[in-house]
C-alpha cells in the first residue's frame, strides 16, 4: 500500500484511510494511492461495503494547492472520482472536520456520505479564483438543487454538518467524534440493508426541477455588483448551469474547459499568493516557534471613539471582558451607545442572535478611572494622533498596570520607541494598529519597538488569531508599512488634483483596478481631521508638509462622512459620496492661490503615480527591514486596505507588471514631479539589475 492511503478490512468492510498531513490535501501520492486501495478493495472478496476515511484533524480538504501552475500529474482527481463512483460496491464516504474542494467532491463521487455533527463542507475554489474542477459543479447541483449549489459555488462559503443532510449533501450525520466508528457503523448498517449504489451523476430530479429556471441568471447580476473585476464567479455560474443544459459526460467537459480557463488566469495566481502569504505572516522572522505567551484573559481600552469601540468589540467577540477608560462620561456614554448600536445591527441582519449582542455588551465595562487597569493582562490605547498626549497615557499606565500587562498603542503613525520612553518597562511596549473599522477590518499591524521582547511579540501574534485577525509583524517607523505607503499615495493623489485632476477621477482609477474605495472616498470615510492632525504633527516636529487643498476642508469642518460633507458630500443615510461643486471651487481657489495652471491628466499617470509610488516606499520599507518579506506587505495591504486579493497583493501586482517598468517610470517622476519620495529605492534597482522579482527576494 501507498504511504499515505492504506487499505485494511474490519469485518466485511473494505477500509480506505487516507493520512497526509497536516489537511490530506490531494497530491499526486494522495490521488494514485485512492485508486490503488480502491482497487484492492474491489478485489476483496470479503469486502462488501467501502469506506472512505481520513486520519488527522480533517477529511481531505481539496487538491494540493502547491500543485497549481506545474504540468498536471497522473492519475487526474476527475478520474479518481469517476473511479470510485464507477465502483461495484458501494463506496461510503465518512467525513470530519472540513471536507473542501476536490475533497467533497471526492466525497460526492461516493454512493453514500455520512458526516460528524462537527464536521463542514464546501467548494472553496472560488476563493482561490477557480471553479470545482473535478465534478463539483455537476453532482452538488443533481443532490442540492441548483439555488443551493450556486449559492455554496459561487462564494466558496462552507456548509455546516445539519444544513449539509438538510440540503441532501450528506446522508446521514453522526454525534460522535469517532469517524472511523461512525463510518464503519453506517457502511456495516448498508451492507446488512443490502443497499446497491447510488450515483449522483444518474440522479435526475433535481435537474428536471431547475431546468430553465431564471436562477442563473439572478446570480450573474448579482455577482456583477457583489464580485466586480473577478472572473471565476462568473464561471463558477457557467460550469452550475451546464449541469441543467447538459448531459453529464458533457458537463464535465465544460467544467473542465472553464475550470482551465480560471487555471491559467493571473486572478487564480494572485489569490493562490494570497492563500500562502496570510499563513506565512504567522511565521515571524527570527521569533522562535516555541517563545512563550502570555496569556491574555482581561483587557484594557482607552478612548470610546470610533477606533476604541471598534478595538473593543473584538475582544468581547470572543469572549474577552474588556473595560473602556474615557476622559468624559459623555464620550464614555455615547461611545458605549454605539457599539450597542453596531451589535444591534448586526442581530438586525442575523448575523447574531438578540441573546448574543446583550452577552457580548455584558462583557464591555465603561470607566473613568485608570485604577480599573489594575489587573488587566493587556491596555490598548486608541486616543488621537497626539505624542505628547500618548506619553503622558503611557506614563499613567506604567504606574497602574501590573508587572507583566501589556502595554499597546494603535497609533498609526507614532514613534513606539519614543511612546515606550514614557515608561520603565519598554520591553512591555508594542503598537497593534487595528484598520477601521476595527471589528471589522481583518488586519492586524503589531509593530515592535527596539526595546519589544520577544514574549510580547509572540503574545500580540496570537492575540490576532485569537480574535479572528492576520496579524503581521511590522517595524517602527513613520506610518509602519501600511500608511507609510498610503501616505505617499495620499501625497500623489492630492498632488494629481492639484495639477489638474478631479478626486473622483482619482478615485474611479483606483476602484478600476480593484480598490473597494478610492483614496478620497476611503479620507471622507476615516476622517478628514485625521489626515489633517497627521500633517500638523509633522509640520509641528519640523518636516517639510506642503499646503494642501485639504487641510482647507479640515478648517471649514468638513470632516468626511460623519459631518455629511468632506471631499464629496453625502446625503442623510448614505455613504455614497456625490461630486461637490462647492469642493471643485475650493481646489479652483487652492490653484490660484498656489499659481498653478491645471493641466488634463490621463488615467495611466494617475494608475502609475499611485500605484508606483506605493512600490518604490515598499521596496525602501523592505531593504530597511520595517517588512520582513515582500508578501508581508501584500498581506497588510490585502486585509488593512482591501487591495484585491485577485491581483496578489502591491508587490505581487509589481512584479507582475515588471519592475524594470516600474523604475523608468519611478525615474521619470522623480525627475519631473521631483518630491524626494520619488527617489528610486536601491533595491528596486538592485533587483532591476539582477533581473529579478520581489517575489525571488
Ligand atoms: N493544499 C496544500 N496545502 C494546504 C491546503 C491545500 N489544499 N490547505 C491547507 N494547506 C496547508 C496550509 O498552507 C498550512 O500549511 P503551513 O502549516 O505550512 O502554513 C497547513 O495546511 C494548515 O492550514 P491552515 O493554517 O489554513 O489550517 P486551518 O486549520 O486554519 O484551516 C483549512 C484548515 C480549513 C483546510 C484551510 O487550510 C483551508 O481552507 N484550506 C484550503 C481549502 C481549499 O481551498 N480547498 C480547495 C482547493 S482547490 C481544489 O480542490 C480544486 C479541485 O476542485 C480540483
Amino acid at each position: 500500500m501507498s504511504e499515505v492511503v492504506n487499505y485494511t478490512r474490519e469485518g466485511n468492510i473494505g477500509v480506505i484511510t487516507v493520512n497526509y498531513p497536516p489537511v490530506n490535501a490531494l497530491s499526486q501520492a494522495v490521488r494514485s494511492g485512492l485508486v490503488a486501495a480502491l482497487e484492492h478493495g474491489q478485489k476483496d472478496a470479503e469486502a462488501k461495503v467501502l469506506l472512505l476515511v481520513c486520519e488527522g484533524r480533517t477529511f481531505i480538504a481539496g487538491a494540493d494547492i502547491r500543485e497549481f501552475g506545474k504540468p498536471m500529474q497522473e492519475p487526474g482527481l476527475p478520474a479518481v472520482v469517476e473511479q470510485f463512483e464507477n465502483s461495484d460496491k458501494p463506496v461510503v464516504a465518512a467525513i470530519h472536520g472540513t471536507a473542501l474542494g476536490g475533497g467533497l467532491e471526492t466525497a460526492l463521487g461516493c454512493h453514500y456520505r455520512i458526516a460528524l455533527s462537527s464536521a463542514k463542507v464546501g467548494l472553496p475554489e472560488v476563493k482561490l479564483g477557480l471553479l470545482p474542477g473535478a465534478g463539483g459543479t455537476q453532482r452538488l447541483p443533481r443532490l442540492a438543487g441548483a439555488q443551493k449549489a450556486l449559492e455554496m459555488i459561487t462564494t466558496g462559503e462552507f456548509v455546516a454538518a445539519k444544513d449539509a443532510l438538510a440540503f441532501g449533501i450528506v446522508d446521514a450525520v453522526d454525534e460522535s467524534n469517532d469517524v472511523k466508528a461512525a463510518g464503519i457503523a453506517y457502511a456495516q448498517k448498508l451492507a446488512d440493508e443490502g443497499k446497491p449504489v447510488r450515483r449522483v451523476r444518474d440522479l435526475t430530479d433535481r435537474i428536471e426541477a431547475d431546468k430553465g429556471s431564471d436562477v442563473f441568471d439572478q446570480f450573474r447580476s448579482a455577482l456583477q455588483k457583489k464580485a466586480r473585476g473577478q472572473l471565476s464567479p462568473f464561471k463558477c455560474v457557467d460550469a452550475v448551469e451546464a449541469a441543467f443544459n447538459l448531459p453529464f459526460a458533457e458537463g464535465m467537459k465544460r467544467e473542465r474547459e472553464l475550470f482551465m480557463e480560471c487555471m491559467d488566469s493571473p486572478q487564480r495566481a494572485g489569490l493562490v499568493h494570497a492563500f500562502f502569504a496570510e499563513r506565512q505572516v504567522s511565521k515571524v522572522k527570527g521569533l522562535p516557534k516555541d517563545t512563550p505567551v502570555r496569556d491574555v484573559s482581561s483587557v484594557g481600552v482607552i478612548g470610546a471613539g470610533t477606533m476604541g469601540g471598534g478595538i473593543a468589540m473584538n475582544f468581547a467577540n470572543v469572549g474577552i471582558p474588556v473595560t473602556i477608560v474615557e476622559m468624559k462620561q459623555e464620550a464614555l456614554d455615547k461611545g458605549l451607545g454605539i457599539i450597542r448600536k453596531n451589535y444591534e445591527n448586526s442581530a438586525k441582519k442575523g448575523r447574531i442572535t438578540q441573546k448574543q449582542v446583550e452577552d457580548r455588551m455584558a462583557l464591555i465595562t465603561g470607566s473613568l478611572n485608570y485604577d480599573e487597569f489594575k489587573n488587566v493582562d493587556l491596555v490598548i490605547e486608541a486616543v488621537f494622533e497626539n505624542m505628547a498626549v500618548k506619553k503622558e497615557i503611557f506614563a499613567k499606565l506604567d504606574s497602574v498596570c501590573k508587572p507583566g500587562a501589556i502595554l499597546a498603542t494603535n497609533t498609526s503613525t507614532l514613534d513606539i520607541d519614543e511612546i515606550a520612553s514614557a515608561t520603565n518597562r519598554p520591553e512591555d511596549v508594542v503598537g497593534m494598529h487595528f484598520f477601521s473599522p476595527a471589528n471589522v477590518m481583518k488586519l492586524l499591524e503589531n509593530v515592535r519597538g527596539s526595546k519589544t521582547s520577544d514574549e510580547v511579540k509572540a503574545t500580540v501574534m496570537a492575540v490576532a488569531k485569537k480574535i479572528k485577525k492576520v496579524g503581521v509583524m511590522v517595524g517602527n517607523c513613520h506610518g509602519f508599512v501600511g500608511n507609510r505607503m498610503l501616505h505617499k499615495r495620499g501625497a500623489e493623489a492630492m498632488a494629481l488634483v492639484n495639477e489638474g485632476a478631479t478626486p473622483q477621477q482619482v478615485d474611479k482609477v483606483l476602484t478600476d483596478l480593484g480598490y473597494p474605495m478610492g483614496q478620497f472616498a476611503m479620507a471622507d470615510l476615516a476622517g478628514i481631521d485625521v489626515g489633517y492632525r497627521i500633517r500638523e504633527e509633522m509640520r509641528n516636529a519640523g518636516e517639510d508638509v506642503a499646503p494642501s487643498w485639504m487641510d482647507k476642508l479640515a478648517e471649514q469642518n468638513r470632516l468626511g462622512q460623519k459631518t455629511m460633507a468632506g471631499v464629496y458630500k453625502y446625503e442623510e443615510g448614505s455613504r455614497k459620496p456625490i461630486p461637490d461643486p462647492e469642493v471643485e471651487r475650493l481646489i479652483g481657489d487652492f490653484r490660484k492661490e498656489q499659481g498653478i495652471t491645471p493641466r488634463e491628466i490621463t488615467d495611466q499617470e494617475i494608475l502609475e503615480r499611485c500605484m508606483y509610488v506605493m512600490v518604490n516606499e515598499a521596496a525602501k520599507i523592505l531593504e530597511e527591514g520595517i517588512a520582513d518579506r515582500a508578501l508581508d506587505i501584500d498581506v497588510v495591504w490585502i486585509y488593512g486596505y482591501g487591495f484585491p486579493a485577485y491581483l496578489g497583493g502591491p508587490m505581487f501586482w509589481a512584479d507582475q507588471i515588471g519592475l524594470d517598468v516600474i523604475l523608468a517610470a519611478v525615474e521619470k517622476y522623480h525627475r519631473e514631479v521631483g518630491a524626494d519620495y520619488w527617489e528610486p529605492a536601491p533595491l528596486l534597482k538592485q533587483l532591476v539589475a539582477d533581473g529579478k522579482k520581489f517575489g525571488d527576494l
